[in-house]
C-alpha cells in the first residue's frame, strides 16, 4: 500500500506504530526562539497530536489536522485536553489565515509537492510562518539514501524554496543530522 494514502496511515496507527516526534522538542525550541508561540498555529500531519498538546500547554492556540482518522481518534483519547483541537483532514480541509503552519515529517509523503506547497502558502496569513522538517537523502547520507520512501531529495527542498517565491527564509539548513528545517515568513 502506498504511504501517501489514509488507509496506509490508519493501518500504521491501528498497529500502535506512529511513535514519531523525534524532533518535537526541536520544533518547540524553534518556535520559542523565534517568538512564534502566539496567534494560531496549525500542525498538519499532526499524528496523535503530541506537538499540539505540547504547544497548547505552552499557551498557544494550536490545532492539528491529520489524514488518518485512527490517529486523530487515538490522540483524542490520549490527550483529552486537546480533543477539540484535533481534526481529520488534509491541506484542502484546513482553515484559512493561519499565523503558523507546521509540517513535521510530512512533506516526504506528499505526492504533488509543488501543488501542496502552493496550497499551504494560500492558507497562511500575511506575515505568517511556515516550518517544515523532513529527512533529506543525499549521496553522503547513507541512512536516508536507503529509505527513499520516508525522505526527500535536494530537488524536493528546492521545490519548497522556489514555490515559496517571495517568502523570507529565516532558517534553512540541515540542522539536526540529516533532518532539514526550513522556517519561512510570508
Ligand atoms: C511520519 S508521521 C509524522 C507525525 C508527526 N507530525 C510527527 O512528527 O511525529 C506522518 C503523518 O502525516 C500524516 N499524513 C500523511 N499524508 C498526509 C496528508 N496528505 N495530509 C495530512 N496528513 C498526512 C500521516 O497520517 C502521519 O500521521
Amino acid at each position: 500500500m502506498k504511504n501517501n494514502t489514509k488507509e496506509y496511515w490508519d493501518a500504521v496507527y491501528e498497529k500502535g506504530e506512529g511513535k514519531y516526534n523525534a524532533l518535537l522538542q526541536e520544533s518547540v525550541s524553534l518556535l520559542k526562539d523565534f517568538g512564534f508561540i502566539k496567534g494560531t498555529i496549525l500542525d498538519l500531519g499532526c499524528g496523535k497530536g503530541e506537538l499540539v498538546q505540547n504547544l497548547s500547554v505552552n499557551g498557544s492556540n494550536t490545532i492539528g489536522y491529520d489524514i488518518s482518522y485512527v490517529a486523530i481518534e487515538k490522540g483524542k483519547l490520549e490527550f483529552p485536553l486537546i480533543a477539540d483541537k484535533l481534526f481529520v483532514g488534509d491541506v484542502t480541509s484546513i482553515p484559512e489565515n493561519n499565523d503558523t503552519i507546521i509540517l513535521h515529517m510530512v512533506y516526504a509523503f506528499i505526492e504533488n509537492k509543488k501543488d501542496f506547497i502552493e496550497q499551504i502558502k494560500s492558507k497562511l496569513s500575511p506575515g505568517g510562518i511556515l516550518i517544515i522538517s523532513t529527512p533529506v537523502r543525499t549521496p553522503a547520507n547513507s541512512m536516508y539514501i536507503t529509505r527513499p520512501e520516508v525522505s526527500v531529495t535536494e530537488e524536493d527542498v528546492q521545490i519548497v524554496k522556489d514555490t515559496l517565491g517571495t517568502f523570507t527564509i529565516l532558517k534553512g539548513k540541515y540542522s539536526v543530522g540529516d533532518f532539514m528545517f526550513i522556517v519561512a515568513k510570508k
